[in-house]
């Protein structure tokens, strides 16, 4: 069996006002009755494939995280509760360590996710299984749609000897800048990396310790030193923080060698933006897409979502417009990538 790893202790910053440190991204109900973790929670039960999962997210929301779980009636075998985000390869790593049995194959999904197909990724889990076995790590490749800059891109290889769909990656590109994921669109036989992983936990150990040896020793400290409370594993503070900050792709993934990827085409999508969850809504006759106390009249291709006050445009065309209590955001269609720069002036301010 698999053991599934799910990360949550992501703030999806580019969500704000709804996303916030109290209720970060993963945690919001932003597309119907159940938030991305839940829906994370519900892909990866099925008996005859994964284990009860791990869960790794930030101590201060653990209730809400238990909450969560409980309201979808979810198992769970174990939820690590990191005292201070360090990124997600220090807190793969915890996970890593949490497994009894150094060889068991844990598959890697991030809570800031949506799949419409399920059991179309649940089969390339299953037929990508074999190669974790074998020590490759192995990565989900998604058709790229345009040259996103917030993706890492995998660069496809030999096919691999013995695996129905998989292929070694040639190289792995973490956060292009605009011009190399220009070129790696124009010249073809990339992925972009779906943030999905599956390897073997000493594998992932092995990786780390050979390209950041001072991360892993932190996060075995702090696991040597955690505090056990039920299904609740508490890793000592003082020895989690001395954990150099960084993602698994940059960490581990550019630099690892035994790389794969595994083609997968179920409906996937990073609701990482506002943008992004216009797309995957259907807008009514007007091209609005609009929730909660929102009226668009005369006003054409606009986002309009009120969990606060109310709103209502005439003769606005292709605005988002987000209302979270007393707190609104307005831009135009296309540069939600620039709500980090408004927090960052906010921040500045107060
Ligand atoms: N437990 C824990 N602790 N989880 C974390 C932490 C942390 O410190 N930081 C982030 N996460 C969680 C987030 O909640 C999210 O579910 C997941 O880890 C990925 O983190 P992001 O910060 O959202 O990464 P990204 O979107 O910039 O990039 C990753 O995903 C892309 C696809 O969406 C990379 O893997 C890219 O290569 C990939 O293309
Ligand atoms: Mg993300």
């Amino acid at each position: 069996l698999i053991t599934p790893v799910i990360l949550s202790g992501g703030s999806g910053t580019r969500l704000w006002p709804l996303s916030t440190d109290d209720q970060p991204k993963q945690f919001l109900h932003l597309l119907g009755p159940l938030s991305l973790f839940q829906l994370t929670l519900q892909r990866c039960q099925q008996d005859d494939l994964f284990d009860t999962p791990i869960i790794v997210g930030g101590a201060r929301h653990a209730g809400l995280a238990e909450q969560q779980i409980d309201e979808v009636g979810a198992e769970v075998g174990t939820h690590i509760l990191e005292p201070c985000a360090r990124n997600t390869a220090p807190a793969i790593a915890l996970a890593a360590l949490a497994c009894d049995n150094p060889q068991t194959p844990m598959l890697v999904m991030p809570s800031d996710h949506l799949i419409k197909d399920v059991p179309d990724f649940q089969g390339a889990v299953r037929n990508s299984l074999a190669l974790a076995k074998a020590r490759w790590l192995v990565t989900f490749g998604i058709e790229p749609a345009a040259p996103e800059t917030g993706y890492g891109y995998i660069r496809q290889g030999e096919p691999i000897f013995g695996s129905a769909n998989s292929f070694a990656a040639r190289s792995f590109v973490e956060k292009p800048n605009s011009e190399n994921a220009e070129r790696m669109l124009d010249e073809g036989g990339y992925f972009w990396n779906a943030g999905i992983f599956l390897f073997r936990a000493d594998c992932y150990l092995a990786a780390l310790e050979e390209h950041n040896p001072q991360m892993l020793r932190a996060a075995r400290e702090a696991m040597d030193k955690a505090v056990h409370d039920g299904n609740r594993v508490n890793p000592e503070e003082g020895a989690f923080s001395a954990a150099p900050s960084d993602s698994i792709d940059y960490a581990v993934m550019e630099k690892a060698e035994k790389v794969a990827v595994t083609p997968v085409n179920p409906g996937w999508s990073d609701v990482g933006s506002w943008d992004s969850l216009f797309e995957v809504q259907t807008p009514d006759d007007q091209g609005n897409v609009t929730s909660g106390d929102a009226l668009a009249v005369n006003s054409t291709g606009n986002f309009l979502r009120s969990d606060g006050i109310s709103v209502a445009t005439y003769g606005v065309d292709n605005m988002i417009i987000v209302t979270s209590g007393n707190q609104v955001l307005v831009l135009p269609r296309g540069e939600s990538q620039n709500v980090k720069k408004i927090l960052m002036e906010l921040n500045r301010e107060n």
